[in-house]
């Protein structure tokens, strides 16, 4: 049987897949809890990346060096950056790129020194498993929310995501951003602080990989308040919707 390593940011967003494995095992490994169990008759690990791209990099090639895992699958949230994104709407990752990486005149800003590259790509497989997750547990939410008489409903995205070691919460910060990315023809859709370590391991080890992020501020000076509270009162509960179809259709393959 093959394994899914599901890495979740925070706690608040990790505790509904908690509570939904069966057959749950602790095990800490490089000072951190892990959770092996199964969902829909599959192997799975949950992990926790913290916050960050050197602990979401130490959480990474632990899962693979120690639980031996097949693919890694990660739930966060993020903040928009483009302007057809919205607070609510999801964001699944084609591929990711650092933002605060800058070895210029060596290397092109933005690129990975000694990769040749900026961006680090998803598997298109799961990537797209992870879309049609994402749009059906969005449709049956807009079917909820319909019945409430409440109109527009979120929509899933798919495209690039930035990442960095800061929390963007100023529009001048997100606009100077998004300026600079614009100029070396990157367009990422969001902003968040793990997904491209998390992706660069996976590069180094051949393992498949997926993101999916559910937006909860616009990366301005709003962001701290809309995060918190987006955490956990939606995040978690989208999560935990999408991880659950996204399990049912790999079960399928
Ligand atoms: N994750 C969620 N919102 C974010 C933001 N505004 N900046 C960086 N990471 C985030």
């Amino acid at each position: 049987m093959t394994t899914t390593a599901i890495l979740s940011a925070l706690a608040e967003e990790q505790q509904g897949l908690l509570e939904r494995i069966q057959n749950p095992q602790l095990v800490r490994r490089a000072g951190r809890d892990f959770w092996r169990g199964t969902l829909h008759d599959q192997s799975v690990v949950l992990g926790l990346s913290r916050i960050g791209k050197v602990a979401a990099a130490t959480t990474a090639t632990t899962l693979i060096e120690a639980f031996a895992i097949d693919r890694i699958l990660f739930t966060g949230v993020a903040g928009a950056l483009d302007a057809s994104v919205n607070v609510g709407d999801v964001v699944v990752a084609t591929g990711f790129v650092q933002h605060d990486m800058d070895a210029s005149p060596l290397f092109p800003r933005f690129e990975v020194p000694l990769y040749r590259r900026s961006i680090f790509a998803c598997d298109r497989l799961l990537t797209d498993l992870l879309f049609d997750a994402s749009r059906l547990t969005l449709t049956e939410r807009r079917q909820r929310v319909a019945q409430a008489q409440v109109p527009a409903g979120p929509v899933t995205h798919k495209g690039l995501i930035a990442s960095g070691d800061c929390f963007v919460s100023t529009a001048q910060s997100s606009s100077a951003l998004k300026l600079a990315m614009r100029g070396a023809g990157l367009d990422p859709l969001a902003v968040e602080m793990e997904g491209a370590a998390v992706a660069q391991v996976c590069f180094d080890y051949g393992a498949p990989f997926a993101a999916v992020r559910t937006i909860s501020d616009r990366s301005d000076e709003y962001a701290p308040a809309d995060f918190q509270h987006f955490v956990t009162q939606v995040a978690s509960h989208y999560a935990l919707g999408i991880v659950d179809q996204f399990m049912r259709a790999l079960a399928k393959k």
